[in-house]
């Protein structure tokens, strides 16, 4: 099966098609001739997730997939959350953000924060949705140069090193991401033997 992922990140595609395996491949926008910014109204990241999948299924017609994804810090009342990827601005700058954070953050001794994901599936025109939360603690500085986003601020619950310290392999086995999209890949094996409703 051959699934659209309705996003511009090549950060998200990469960690998304190193877990893939064989049972299902995705091709992006680019890849499907789709240049657009898709945009994300609404407060929610369930919303933002369906928004996203759904302009891409109106657009082509074919089974697709959207993201979206929040930092939601404790201390911050869940903020950046839906806001952020563009906490620091409509540039959505990641370093802009992360010292938007680091700021707010200062001198607060509460560091907890978690990741979460929302996939929204559309398959055969009928949505779905997956979460994944990655808990996990946000340090005092940046750390690491891999990833992208927030990964040089934060670090999972159970690891010692930023995500921006991981590699791709290692930041799955805790992420958000990884997660959501596991509960998807579990979800498509069982539709692929089922007749369709
Ligand atoms: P969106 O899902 O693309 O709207 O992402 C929202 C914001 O969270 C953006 O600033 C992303 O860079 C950031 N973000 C999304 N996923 C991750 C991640 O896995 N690690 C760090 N930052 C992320």
């Amino acid at each position: 099966m051959t699934l659209v992922f309705a996003t511009n990140n090549e950060n998200k595609v990469k960690e998304i098609r190193s877990m893939l395996g064989d049972h299902f491949s995705i091709i992006t926008l680019k890849e499907a001739g789709i240049d657009i910014d898709i945009p994300e109204p609404h407060d929610t990241l369930e919303d933002n997730a369906r928004e996203k999948s759904s302009v891409i299924y109106e657009m082509t017609g074919k089974n697709c997939f959207s993201e979206d994804t929040g930092l939601e810090i404790d201390a911050l009342n869940g903020a950046p959350g839906v806001l952020s990827a563009r906490y620091a601005g409509e540039q959505k700058l990641a370093d802009d953000n992360i010292t938007r954070v680091l700021h707010e953050m200062d001198g607060q001794e509460n560091r907890q924060a978690h990741f979460r994901t929302v996939i929204s599936l559309i398959l055969n025109g009928k949505e779905y949705q997956f979460t994944g939360v990655c808990p996990g603690t946000i340090l005092t500085e940046r750390r690491g140069g891999k990833g992208f986003g927030y990964d040089p601020i934060f670090v999972p619950i159970g690891a010692k090193k930023a995500f921006a310290e991981m590699d791709i392999a290692e930041k799955n086995q805790y992420s958000h991401r990884a997660k959501a999209l596991q509960q998807l890949i579990t979800f498509l094996k069982e539709a692929a033997t089922k007749p369709l409703s």
